[in-house]
């Protein structure tokens, strides 16, 4: 078993990489217009009413157009994933893990490509691009390692007289898998590869602003070796078949990324017993955060601003991780401030498929409009130093610069809602215990991050700063495949550690034979 490591990200400084990143952008380019089918039991069905997908970056720009799956398909769907995990859930675990390993291998291989894929349907800029890229081969790795782990080597048991007693996994059944926008290529392929290792089979809805990212990747696991049925694709409104998914009675598990209300309502639906229902159904949920980084006095206030920034405008603060708060102690705010506001006004703003923009456009019209209502509502609850209103412009893209807003109350509806878009607020703390007081006052609690030179603070943080992954020193985002395992607590979900070695436990049932010798 070869031990598991990190891809390393592409060095853009060398012409060679810039070069044929350029051509991988113009190859994607040159596919655009196609139409995208439906995968069902193996074979592709082209439906009724296709969706184009467009490049957020200059939104007359279609990349392509996607069938959309109805009510009826999505029945044969569903259907056909039970039908192929009589099989599939007998098929051998090398077989399945041999999958992972090669549809890694292959990706790697195309791994540009693919990032040329991600600028272009999702927006990401080059660099966000080629980290999300890595960030899918070392998922299919990691999960490919850790089944090895866990089905070929399971936990020994306690010996006892006269008895043999025996642990092993088995899978759950048929998985609705539901991920989100933001990292169309790595998250979904993670959720959805971790409950395919394990036998189950899965019918994978994309998210709609990405669903011909998620199509390749399904075409790419089929090069692989997956047979028909075990990976359905169905593009479709969530908001209309996402119901069909969560509630039906052959699904036996949920695995969803997304908004906290949506989660919410999958949860609670997810916990009636429907007509045929013979089991209770397993919900895996991550969900939103309003992350906060902590700048104490004995900070190096020069790497906290930069860290700051990076978290807070990274992707266009189009991240679950993403610094949305930064809490700032009173005897450093001024100067923290000024440098944050110094740092956004030098970042680039522009399409993502130029090498030096550093903050592209948002994903869609419906969230341009509401990055545009928070920033409005900013300017009643506090005060705009950089960015707002005036740089907001969705003529050809979606593009809302970086915006900070100083002089927020930590109760301000700007300091407590997910706006999941270039906006960071800025709260003043009278001193470190008021600081995390402030931390950890949301819902929410995904990650955060503190800056602070006093070892007693950082080991106070460690117990009460209350969230899944907490940093030290360093931005909030970007957490490694099996460096930094990524779920979080309380209304950010079930903190199920995607990249962690307990990730494929939530797709896994233990059973335990016990033989009288
Ligand atoms: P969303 O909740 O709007 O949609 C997520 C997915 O659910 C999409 O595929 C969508 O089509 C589907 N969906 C929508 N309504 C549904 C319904 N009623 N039933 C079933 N499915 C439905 O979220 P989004 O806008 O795609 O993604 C952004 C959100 O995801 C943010 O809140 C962000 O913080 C969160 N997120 C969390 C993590 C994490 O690991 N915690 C990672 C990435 C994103
Ligand atoms: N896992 C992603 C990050 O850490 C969301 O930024």
């Amino acid at each position: 078993m070869e031990p598991f490591r990190n891809e390393p990200f592409t060095n853009f400084a060398l012409d060679h990489n810039r070069q044929t990143f350029m051509e991988a952008l113009a190859s994607v380019k040159a596919e655009w217009g196609k139409h995208y089918p439906l995968v069902i039991n193996g074979k592709r069905i082209t439906a009724g009413n296709p969706q184009p997908s467009i490049n957020p970056s200059r939104h007359a720009q279609i990349t392509g157009y996607v069938s959309q799956a109805d009510h009826s398909l999505m029945d044969q769907a569903i259907e056909g994933a039970s039908a192929a995990y009589t099989i599939w859930q007998l098929e051998k675990p090398l077989f399945r893990i041999g999958m992972l390993y090669k549809a890694a291998a292959l990706m790697r291989r195309r791994r540009h490509w693919f990032s040329a894929w991600l600028v272009y349907e999702a927006g990401k800029t080059w660099v966000e691009a080629d980290v999300e890229t890595a960030e899918a081969i070392d998922f299919l790795n990691y999960y490919a390692s850790e089944a090895e782990r866990l089905l070929l080597h399971p936990p020994k048991l306690v010996s006892y007289p006269c008895e043999h007693n025996e642990w092993s996994y088995m899978p759950l059944g048929v998985g609705a898998v539901i991920p989100p926008w933001n990292f169309p290529l790595a998250i979904m392929a993670g959720m959805t590869a971790a409950a395919v290792v394990c036998g189950n089979t899965v019918v994978l809805k994309p998210a709609s602003a990405t669903p011909i990212i998620a199509y390749h990747f399904v075409s790419l696991l089929e090069e692989a070796g997956l047979p028909g049925g075990v990976v359905q694709y169905v593009p479709c409104p969530g908001s209309r078949l996402g119901d069909q998914m969560v509630t039906h009675p052959l699904v036996r598990f949920i695995n969803f990324t997304g908004s906290m209300e949506v989660g919410l309502g999958i949860n609670e639906k997810a916990a009636l017993r429907r007509p045929g229902q013979r089991w209770l159904k397993r919900v895996t949920a991550e969900l939103g955060g309003k992350d906060g980084i902590i700048v104490d006095d004995s900070a190096d206030i020069g790497e906290a601003a930069v860290a700051v920034v990076q978290s807070a405008f990274g992707y266009s603060g189009q991240k679950c991780s993403a610094c949305s708060r930064a809490i700032v102690h009173q005897g450093v705010y001024d100067e923290f401030l000024a440098e944050v506001v110094r740092r956004a006004g030098l970042l680039k703003v522009g399409p993502a498929d130029a090498f030096d923009t550093n903050v592209g456009a948002v994903i869609d019209r419906a969230a341009f409009d509401k990055v545009a209502a928070y920033i409005e509502l900013a300017a009643a609850e506090g005060t705009i130093v950089c960015g707002g209103a005036e740089q907001l412009d969705p003529s050809e893209g979606y593009y809302a610069g970086p915006t900070v807003v100083a002089g927020v109350d930590a109760q301000a509806r700007i300091a407590q809602e997910e706006i999941f878009g270039p906006v960071l607020v800025v709260i003043r703390a009278d001193d470190y215990a008021h600081a995390l007081e402030i931390a950890n006052g949301t819902p929410y609690g995904l990650t955060g991050s503190v800056f602070s030179g006093n070892r007693a603070h950082l080991e106070l943080a460690r117990e009460k700063f209350h969230v899944g992954n907490l940093y030290f020193n360093r931005k909030c985002t970007g957490a490694l495949v099996g460096v930094h395992p990524f779920g979080g607590f309380d209304l950010s979900g079930t903190d199920s550690k995607a990249g962690g070695p307990d990730y494929l436990l939530q797709f896994l049932q233990a059973k335990v034979v016990t033989e009288r010798m």
